[in-house]
């Protein structure tokens, strides 16, 4: 199978700040053991109050740089996956250039026939973000070919989670992941294929404020529509139907049997989840990568945290058929196979 998109390199990053299930325990009516026991999630990683969203943002995406041994003026795109954005404007993906220093390469004084502006813009598909950057790499590919993407997901959910609601204050952590993507040179792993969805009808699942719906003067105190809210058990049922089915989709276009998959890596929002996916798939537990013990719920982030330790355990391997999937406030959802 050919493809169009390569991921050339790869990087995470997640602040040093922890919340175990003990600390939760210490603020809130909860335990160590329902959280396990519900979620299978023992610790998450938070920003400490100096951070922001673009510095992990930025600490990732220099990873992914170095391991594609590039130089970032390369760089033409940065794209970034997020429903936590630093600000409402401007977007993580300008602030990520400014870190990098793009602009005495690609920026206004730059502007000229023979040298290419860097692109940058935020996208918001929730959780299912990676996916729905995969396939709007492809598309950016198949328009400008040679180009240099920088996909990232950028998510900081803890400035946005509401520490006096338990049903949602254990479930999310911060994270960010970068890949570089091109359609030529070396490479780490084929982006085959990808296929998305969404349905707007369950906009009321997920949701979190601090947009213009929310109608503040200054002075006026936050109150918890600012925060994230979800309705958990409703979202289960649609996570695990969306995942399955699209994944399915995704490998009978293909002609491939879930036999021919080697690893399956799934967004990492609950272990139940997983395995309800993984059972309806048919994989095998084996062939299944979690690591949402560590770190909980990072949204966009989560399956490049996966892919990133599987790679480093020598799970995630080139060549290989890998399956990942995600599911997210939208609803939107995604699936894509990786070789
Ligand atoms: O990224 C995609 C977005 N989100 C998700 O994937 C989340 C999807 N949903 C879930 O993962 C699960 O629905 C939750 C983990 C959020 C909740 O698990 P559940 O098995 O669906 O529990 P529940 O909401 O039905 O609550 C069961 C009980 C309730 O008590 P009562 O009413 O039975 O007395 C809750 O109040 O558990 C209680 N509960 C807790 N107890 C201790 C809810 N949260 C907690 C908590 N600690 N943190």
């Amino acid at each position: 199978m050919n493809s169009i998109c390569y991921i050339a390199g790869l990087g995470t990053s997640v602040p040093h700040t922890t919340l175990s299930n003990f600390d939760f325990e210490k603020i809130m009516d909860t335990s160590d053991e329902w959280i396990v026991t519900r979620t299978g999630i023992k610790n998450r990683h938070v920003l400490a109050k100096e951070q922001n969203v673009s510095d992990i943002a930025y600490e990732a995406s220099i990873k992914a740089i170095q391991d594609a041994k590039i130089d970032k003026s390369e760089i033409t795109h940065i794209l970034v996956a997020t429903c936590s954005p630093q600000n409402l404007s401007p977007s993580v993906a300008c602030l990520i250039a400014e870190k990098l220093g793009m602009s005495s390469v690609s920026g206004l004084q730059t502007i000229s026939p023979k040298n290419p502006s860097l692109v940058c813009f935020d996208f918001n598909a929730a959780c299912s973000g990676f996916i729905y950057g995969l396939e709007l790499a492809r598309a950016f590919l198949m328009l400008h070919r040679n180009a240099t993407i920088l996909l990232v997901t950028a998510e900081g959910l803890s400035r946005r989670l509401n520490y006096q609601d338990r049903t949602t204050s254990i479930l999310f952590g911060d994270a960010a992941g970068a890949v570089i993507l091109r359609d030529h040179g070396d490479y780490l792993y084929s982006v085959l294929d990808v296929s998305i969805g969404a349905d707007g009808d369950y906009k009321d699942l997920i949701r979190i404020g601090g947009g213009t719906e929310w109608q503040a003067k200054v002075g006026d105190r936050i109150d918890d529509t600012f925060f994230l809210s979800m309705q958990g058990r409703e979202v289960f049922k649609h996570a695990v139907r969306g995942m399955t089915q699209e994944s399915f989709k995704l490998l009978e276009r293909n002609h491939l049997a879930i036999s021919d998959i080697d690893l399956f890596i799934a967004h990492q929002a609950n272990m139940r989840i997983i395995e309800a996916v993984g059972e309806r798939l048919g994989i095998a537990k084996d062939n299944v990568f979690t690591n949402l013990e560590k770190y909980g719920n990072t949204s966009a982030s989560s399956i490049l945290l996966a892919m990133d330790e599987a790679r480093e355990k020598g799970i995630l391997k080139k060549g290989n058929k890998t399956l990942l999937t995600a599911f997210g406030a939208g609803l939107t959802w995604g699936s894509a196979l990786l070789s």
